[in-house]
């Protein structure tokens, strides 16, 4: 099982492409579209190893008996996916207009719900601190 901690590392490592991502879109109203591409795929690829891990981690603690709205944070990894699916498509696409129009709508909702997502599964780590670390 995926510790606490990793986890919680792998959190820091998506907020900095976030705030990266986040960064070059508001930089310029001419995209910088390779850079942005970049720091997506590296957000994707962080994201996909995470994502499997976490569920496993977060089907052990309710199996373990913890309190948590596992069902939740599932459904909220499929919205996710979703608002990251159409940035992956416009930049598949090549077309600086899809890409912006995308990086505008679900590519800011992705970053904002991500990382209230992160945060909410954060707190429920330190609220299950006594099944992750004592049972
Ligand atoms: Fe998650
Ligand atoms: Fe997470």
């Amino acid at each position: 099982m995926r510790s606490a901690e990793k986890l919680l590392e792998e959190h820091r490592q998506i907020e900095r492409e976030l705030d990266e991502l986040e960064h070059a879109m508001n930089e310029d109203e001419d995209l910088n579209i390779s850079h942005i591409s970049h720091i997506f795929n590296q957000l994707h690829n962080l994201w996909n190893s995470h994502e499997e891990k976490e569920e496993e981690f977060f089907k052990q603690l309710s199996d373990n008996g913890a309190n948590l709205p596992f069902s939740r944070f599932l459904f909220e990894h499929q919205e996710l996916k979703g608002h990251k699916k159409v940035v992956h498509d416009a930049i598949n696409s090549g077309s600086h207009l899809k890409i912006k129009v995308a990086l505008d709508t679900d590519g800011r909702m992705l970053i904002n719900k991500l990382r209230r997502h992160i945060e909410d599964e954060e707190e429920l780590i330190s609220n299950n601190y006594y099944e992750i670390n004592v049972r």
